[in-house]
């Protein structure tokens, strides 16, 4: 019988709305190039909308990192020591985790760590998973990193940590912010623990294009909510029928960037913030960036932070890789 779920929560939320503030006010009072943190497009509005993101038919991402674990869970496991306690990056609904935690499970019992900080993502990953036999599942509402540590801090003698960081969110980095993150992640860890990456990998430029920009719009409307949120939470007040979002490829960052074009000269306030700014037409707030990779460069960006690459798995459908590290 699986224990009862738990999730340990943050109390944090007063200094959210403040940082959140001083983000967009950092951001959009850049001199050149505005832009807002790709992590503010995550709210409730926002998860709901990736959700359905990741059933588009322009969207291969999230199938293909599901495909993987189908097909390879079992590999994959088998190549770690037991006993293994699991640590998640960003829990997501729990769908693909699932895969990884039946297969880990016909090993041995498995105390899961979903860390995330959203509390309705930890909610929805404790629907899918609460019920599993031989799992239990202690939710942290936390940002990766202290969440990680509160994890590594209650493993045991002897037990070794597997973290998964499953939706190739890494791309969403730069590519020296995600080399950092993996250097912090593994500071973390102890020699051997292992680290389960995903990441995108580069594919022609109208199917990325068109997988962040998708026909019926919901890509736009997950990029829109950004502004809608401001208006929400921060007392703004922008007019959404005067942006179009645009999705670009940068050639020489290998990267798909998501943009909040003004259609006019505009003026927008942020009561809660005490800021006002100005638009050009035509001139762009800079939302997310999602970076694509090809599988030798992936297995260096491990081995120059820290791991051993023990082996790649990769979608043929949609060229994805799921990595397996070690560190060292
Ligand atoms: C979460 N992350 C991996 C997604 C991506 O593809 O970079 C976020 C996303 N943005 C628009 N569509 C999906």
């Amino acid at each position: 019988m699986a224990s009862a779920p738990r999730i340990i929560a943050a109390n944090t939320a007063p200094e959210i709305i403040t940082e959140f503030a001083s983000d967009v006010v950092v951001g959009l009072s850049q001199p050149g190039q505005k832009e807002l943190p790709s992590k503010y497009l995550y709210d409730e509005v926002g998860s709901g909308l990736f959700d359905v993101i990741c059933l588009l038919p322009e969207y291969g991402l999230s199938r293909a990192g599901m495909r993987l674990l189908q097909r390879h869970s079992s590999e994959i496991v088998a190549r770690l020591q037991s006993p293994v306690v699991v640590a998640e990056l960003g829990s997501g609904s729990g769908v693909k985790t699932r895969l990884l935690l039946e297969a880990l499970s016909r090993q041995q019992r498995v105390n899961y760590y979903p860390i995330d900080i959203s509390l309705s993502a930890l909610n929805r990953c404790q629907q899918e998973i609460g019920q599993m036999d031989q799992v239990s599942i202690v939710g942290f509402e936390r940002a990766y990193l202290d969440g990680l540590q509160e994890v590594a801090a209650r493993r045991k003698d002897g037990e070794r940590l597997l973290v998964l960081f499953l939706g190739s969110t890494i791309g969403n980095f730069d590519r020296p912010a995600g080399d950092q993150f993996l250097r912090e992640v593994r500071a973390v860890l102890q020699k051997d623990d292992a680290l389960l990456l995903a990441t995108d990998l580069e594919k022609p430029i109208p199917q990325l294009l068109s997988a962040y920009d998708d026909a019926a719009g919901v890509t736009a409307a997950f990029d829109m909510n950004l502004l809608a949120r401001i208006n929400r939470e921060l007392d703004a007040d922008f007019d959404l029928s005067l942006f179009k979002h645009v999705a670009r490829y940068d050639q020489s960052e290998r990267r798909v960037e998501m943009h909040l074009q003004s259609k006019a000269w505009q003026r927008i306030t942020i009561r809660k913030a005490g800021f006002r700014f100005y638009l050009r037409e035509g001139e762009t707030i800079w939302t997310e960036s999602s970076h694509k990779y090809n599988p030798q460069e992936v297995v260096q960006m491990g081995e120059r932070t820290g791991y051993r690459c023990d082996g790649q798995w990769f979608d043929t459908e949609w060229p994805f890789a799921q990595n397996l590290f070690f560190a060292v």
